[in-house]
């Protein structure tokens, strides 16, 4: 083991104004060491991976690293524009001579790529990509800066098995070259599978630092939020195949990400779809809701055909998209939470043609009460907000404009525990008020734990339905994949 720790933080304090949000942080990390951190949403996590970076200056208190640093941050920094490798070499462009090392740096690119096991070619525009194929970029752009200490802000939260197999084994790698990682993370048993010590932030405060093998996820979990934890779903409940039937497609198909998909939803039930990465479940969402082009097959909606040329139309007819991509498609950081909450719904909010902001207000507090969103006030800008919270808020703004069919694309990603089940429950009491959910995840226990019915998508078509009893691990994977 090296003589000098890797990273040293010493009673390292941080408020915003008023705000105090790390308190007394003190901890030390040996190169060879993956360090799990775990909290709340708002606990803190981030703000400590930015003042290790060095983004934000402790209040008080040390930062001292030997070595240098690289943060993969929890929103993503790619520019949308851009080629996969120009984001990659971004500000750290290849140039001889005045001139551009474009080959050199596509190669580079390539076996980064590589590395990490994505698949896509170093001159796609970014932009196309799915949150997936852009999660592994980030690790690309890591790798390519040489560092001894490596901060990931849930990076799996996006990736599916045997994609996070593939970072575990990146970050092993890393581990056996003497480097540190921070590993941030809501998935509570990849941490304690992957990490050697588990530290817990409560409020800012550092509550818990052992090593991992002695914590279980329940504990993690209890020590997070300071009582006993733990995790339920709500019973589940099989819809009769002869209810009425709210939405149907038939060969539905939008490019080459859809390419034949028939379904019904039934009044009230909550229907899983599941399927790796890049199976086309997002995109069917979009075509049904009119955010994407459908290029074949029909959808109808209570028993009738609709062909709606814009996303408002599909709005009106009753239903509601909460899109994966958040932090692209849904969030308005500098408006005020409350604003970000009722902006799909303003008109519950007029009257006499005035827009009631006190109206506003009360709804907004409801959720904020509801869903434990962590703000100091409700008119706070909503990039102040911790990643979780902006996630919470966007679920909120779904579920105010009182849709009749809701599609919620991973739900529950970058939201901690508690409130996870606070979602789950929340969805459950949708449906036995006669919403029709559909549940798209790739978190394969949410899908198990909520649904009665699931349908497995592989390569833009369904390749089987599950119910009741079948709906297991083993029968979704086989499906999603063609292997057992
Ligand atoms: N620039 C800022 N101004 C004011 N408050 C801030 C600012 N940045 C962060 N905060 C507050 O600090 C707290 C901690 O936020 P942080 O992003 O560190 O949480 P986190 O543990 O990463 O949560 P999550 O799991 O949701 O990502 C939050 O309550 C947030 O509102
Ligand atoms: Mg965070």
């Amino acid at each position: 083991m090296p003589e000098h720790p890797i990273l040293e933080i010493k009673d390292l304090t941080k408020s915003f104004g008023s705000v105090s949000v790390l308190t007394g942080v003190s901890f030390s990390l040996p190169g060879g060491t993956i360090l799990g951190l775990a909290g709340e949403n708002g606990a803190g996590k981030s703000t400590l991976a930015r003042c290790i970076r060095g983004d934000h200056k402790p209040t008080s208190g040390s930062v001292q690293i030997n070595g240098s640093c690289y943060v993969i941050p929890q929103e993503f920094t790619l520019i949308p524009e851009l080629k996969v490798y120009e984001n990659i070499f971004l500000g750290r462009e290849r140039v001889k001579c005045g001139i551009l090392q474009k080959k050199s740096m596509q190669k580079t690119a390539a076996e980064l790529l590589k590395r990490v096991d994505c698949s896509v070619s170093p001159d796609a525009v970014t932009g196309t990509l799915s949150v997936a194929e852009k999660q592994k970029i980030e690790i690309a752009k890591a790798f390519l800066f040489e560092c001894n200490l490596l901060i990931m802000d849930e990076p799996t939260t996006v990736l599916n098995k045997q994609e996070t197999e593939t970072l575990f084994r990146i970050m092993r790698e890393f581990r056996a070259n003497g480097g540190a990682i921070i590993y941030v993370s809501h998935k509570l048993e990849e941490v304690r599978r992957i990490c050697d010590r588990i530290a817990i932030l409560r409020d800012g405060v550092l509550v818990d630092d052992r090593p991992a093998a002695e914590f279980t996820a329940e504990e993690i979990a209890k020590r997070m939020v300071g009582r006993n934890f733990s995790r339920v779903f709500p019973p589940k409940k099989m819809i009769p195949a002869d209810a009425e039937e709210v939405l149907r497609t038939e060969h539905l198909a939008a490019g080459k990400m859809v390419q034949d998909v028939s379904f019904s939803l039934r009044k009230g039930e909550i229907l899983g779809f599941a399927g790796l990465a890049g199976a086309g479940r997002t995109e069917m969402a979009e075509a049904i809701c009119a955010l994407r082009k459908r290029t074949g097959g029909k959808v109808f909606l209570f028993g009738k055909e609709v062909a709606f040329s814009k996303p408002q139309q599909a709005k009106k007819a009753g239903l509601s998209y909460l899109p994966e991509d958040r932090q692209r498609t849904a969030v308005l950081p500098r408006f005020s939470l409350t604003d970000n909450i009722v902006l799909g719904s303003l008109y519950k909010y007029v009257r006499f043609a005035f827009l009631k902001r006190d109206l506003c207000r009360n709804a907004a507090e409801k959720y904020i009460e509801h869903f434990h969103i962590r703000t100091e006030s409700p008119e706070t800008e909503l990039r102040n907000l911790s990643g979780g919270n902006q996630q919470k808020a966007v679920i909120a703004r779904g579920l105010d404009s009182d849709p009749a069919i809701f599609i919620f694309d991973e739900p529950t990603r970058g939201v901690d525990v508690g409130a996870r089940g606070e979602i789950y429950d929340f969805i459950h009491a949708l449906a036995a008020d006669g919403v029709s959910c559909i549940l798209i995840s790739s978190d394969l226990e949410e899908v198990i734990g909520n649904c009665a019915r699931v349908i497995v998508m592989r390569e833009g078509r369904v390749c089987g339905e599950l119910t009741g009893d079948a709906v297991t691990e083993e029968e979704i994977m086989y499906l999603a994949t063609g292997v057992k």
